[in-house]
């Protein structure tokens, strides 16, 4: 083998109370695609974190093309040609995508730093990502998360980076984004820059990896696998020390009762338009499509969260006012929404907290938060899901990502929703704790609950779903039970969709 670009040996990173690495082992060669598995919580991003100098490590070494390194803070990383795309991406919102991608390095030119010049190779990067329709002088805050995500590795790219560490980077995307993504990928690691991928996806480390190295509990498990041979049963044992199936449950054998949530004409300007559909009581809809397609504005504006300009919202055969979350959530619905960090968590407050959020009337009684009651219900649930830690007091930050997402969907979980709203409730999490998350999906269709959700995983919304919605550039080209459609036909509406009228 070459000599390897990176060398890590025996990396022990702790946190009070945690041990998050325990002596990690891990070589990237040059120009390779070394994809990093393991279960949520399982220490892949401060990994990465130690790698970029965001973290100290506590013992082991790095070797950066052959000498031993220590990054005392990220820009030395980068200086040294180490480029990081955060899972919570680390982007200011108020500042421009020209600004955040040049933050710290400004083009300079005589001197002076030159707000023109940075604009134009912004514009540049952004190009050769396949995303030109990005301004360069919009402010961050205002892209949807799948052009942060950009805005982020044309940040990476503009350093020159030898290494490019993606945590993540498929979670905010959906299919063609992928593919996008994986044109860059194959555009880098032919010019001979390396790429660490972290993913949940087996499919995509098939598809763009070239090695792989597994994490379980802080301990590297498995160095160096085949990406596209191994085995999925072998990956998967090994993340988890388990064999698991991966399984959705069996769909309700009685037809779902009384339409619960009946939407009429819904619209919003350059949104979505003339959208109709039920939910019935115990049914799960899906709606597929691509990022971008309308298909959380529309749930949102279900929710009230945004005002709709056209048509109704009824529950239970009553219009509820526009606009109005407050009167959505007193009909009896409940949102699990896309980006968590920004619109569901509260990052300071403890677990139980962020869980019980939703159903706090249930625990008080005279006011008073029956303390007791709320942490052994919030601990029912979330052992279900196999939250990691599993101590309910933890501050919600210092959670990994997956099981940030695990308790923003337990909240609604134990909440008395009556219409559940999810958006991307998968997103992040890992392939055990998936199918434990669709069991409880499904056993909550089962005892009544209607069921909205958006999901970029055609696999996830056929398997899961009892009924699809296509929507494709704000309308809905396609409805059809789940079992009467493929994974190619969906993908193939979600693109090209010709509008087909199905009857009811
Ligand atoms: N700042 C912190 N303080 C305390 N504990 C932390 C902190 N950051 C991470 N941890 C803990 O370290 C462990 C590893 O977390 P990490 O975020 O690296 O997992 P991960 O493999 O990236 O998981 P995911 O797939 O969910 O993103 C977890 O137990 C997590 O709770
Ligand atoms: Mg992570």
């Amino acid at each position: 083998m070459t000599e390897p670009l990176l060398r890590l040996s025996g990396i022990v990173k702790t946190f009070p109370g945690v041990r998050a690495l325990d002596g990690v082992d891990l070589t990237v060669a040059p120009g390779e695609v070394h994809c990093l598995l393991g279960q949520n919580g399982a220490g892949k991003s401060t990994l990465i974190k130690v790698l970029s100098g965001a973290h100290q490590p506590d013992e082991g070494t790095i070797e950066w093309q052959g000498s031993e390194v220590r990054f005392v803070r990220p820009t030395a990383a980068l200086n040294a040609g180490l480029a990081t795309i955060y899972q919570e991406l680390d982007l200011v919102d108020d500042l421009t995508v020209a600004e955040n991608v040049f933050l710290g390095h400004e083009p300079r030119r005589l001197g002076f730093s030159s707000r023109g010049a940075a604009r134009r190779r912004t514009r540049e990067l952004l190009g050769r990502l396949g995303h030109a329709e990005i301004p360069a002088g919009r402010e961050v805050g205002r892209l949807p998360a799948a052009g942060k995500q950009i805005v982020s590795m044309a940040r990476a790219l503009s350093h020159d980076a030898r290494l490019i560490i993606m945590d993540e980077p498929s979670a905010v995307l959906a299919h063609d984004e992928v593919e996008n993504l994986f044109r860059v990928i194959r555009d880098l690691t032919s010019a001979g820059v390396a790429v660490i991928y972290i993913s949940h996806r087996l499919a995509e480390i098939r598809e763009i990896g070239d090695r792989v190295t597994i994490l379980k509990d802080g301990r590297t498990v498995a160095v160096d696998l085949p990406a596209k041979t191994t085995p999925t049963n072998e990956v998967v044992r090994l993340m988890t020390g388990r064999n698991v199936e991966y399984v959705f449950p069996q769909r309700a054998a009685t037809t779902p009762g009384e339409p619960l949530l009946r939407v009429t004409d819904l619209g919003r300007q350059k949104e979505f338009s003339d959208v109709s559909f039920e939910v019935k009581a115990g049914e799960i809809v899906g709606l597929a499509g691509l990022v971008g397609a309308g298909r959380s504005e529309i749930l949102e504006t279900v929710y009230g969260a945004r005002k709709a300009a056209t048509g109704t919202v009824e529950m239970d055969g009553k219009p509820i006012r526009r606009g109005s979350v407050k009167a959505a959530v007193a009909a009896g619905m409940g949102l699990a929404p896309e980006e968590r960090k920004s619109q569901a968590l509260l990052l300071g407050e403890p677990v139980y907290r962020n869980v019980s959020l939703a159903s706090l009337r249930r625990f008080s009684r005279f006011g008073f938060v029956r303390r007791g009651a709320e942490r052994t219900e919030v601990g029912a649930v979330t052992r279900s899901l196999d939250l990691r830690p599993a101590d309910p007091r933890r501050a919600m930050r210092t959670l990994s990502g997956g099981n940030q997402q695990k308790a923003v969907v337990s909240r609604w979980l134990l909440g008395r929703t009556r219409l559940l709203l999810l958006d991307e409730p998968t997103r992040g999490v890992d392939i055990g704790a998936r199918a434990e998350l669709y069991a409880l999906i499904r056993s909550l269709a089962d005892q009544g609950v209607g069921v909205l959700m958006v999901s970029s995983e055609v696999p996830e919304v056929l398997g899961l779903a009892d009924r699809v919605l296509v929507v494709r550039e704000g309308r809905v080209v396609h409805e059809a039970p789940a079992s009467d459609l493929t994974e190619a036909q969906v993908l193939d509406l979600v693109m090209a969709g010709e509008r087909v009228t199905t009857s009811r």
